[in-house]
């Protein structure tokens, strides 16, 4: 960690400003609604924590934990699912919240297999977007920032299990 050369992205304020607009996009579309909202492990936790105690509704949560990522910075493109949710979802309303849409092939997989749950709804809020890099189409419904290429750390995000506990947004330099 200590020669990951960094730079800040995304400080505490602007993080905090947007979750909260997030939150109140998000409180006003489910107005009256019972939510689940599911954060995708690990890298989803603090985005999630911040996101859900910013809503004006209620909601109950779940957590389910897919990898995707080898040690490296490129998606492998198979996933796997190490951790399934434990809530029923037949006829409820479905918020998956994610950290990053990179190639898609994540959320594209999660929302195929959640879909099989035969939720009454299901959206994703993705707090980063790197639109530049799918490999398959993909749009979350709720979207924190976009980005053009780079890789990040911080609030959640990891290189090899490093940096996740830092409150900034890093882009990690070459
Ligand atoms: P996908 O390529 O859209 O399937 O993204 C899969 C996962 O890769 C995301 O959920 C992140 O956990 C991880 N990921 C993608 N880009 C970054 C990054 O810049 N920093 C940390 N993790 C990333």
């Amino acid at each position: 960690m200590k020669d990951m050369r960094r730079e800040v992205l995304y400080d505490r304020s602007q993080i905090a400003a947007r979750v909260k607009e997030l939150a109140r996009e998000i409180s006003d579309d489910y107005q009256g609604r019972d939510l689940i909202v599911i954060g995708v492990l690990k890298g989803a936790f603090i985005f999630m924590a911040d996101l859900i105690r910013a809503l004006s509704i209620p909601c109950r949560v779940d957590f389910i934990k897919v990898a995707s990522y080898g040690a490296g910075t490129e998606s492998s493109g198979r996933i796997k699912m190490t951790k399934d949710i434990e809530t029923e979802l037949t006829g409820r309303d479905v918020l998956i919240v994610e950290d990053i849409v990179d190639s898609g092939l994540t959320l594209s997989w999660l929302v195929d297999y959640l879909k099989k749950k035969n939720p009454c709804s299901l959206k994703v809020c993705a707090f980063l977007d790197k639109s530049s890099r799918r490999k398959v189409p993909f749009t979350a419904d709720y979207t924190g920032f976009t980005m053009d290429d780079g890789f990040v750390v911080g609030y959640g995000l990891d290189y090899n299990e490093q940096a996740r506990y830092l409150p900034e947004v890093y882009i990690v330099k070459q």
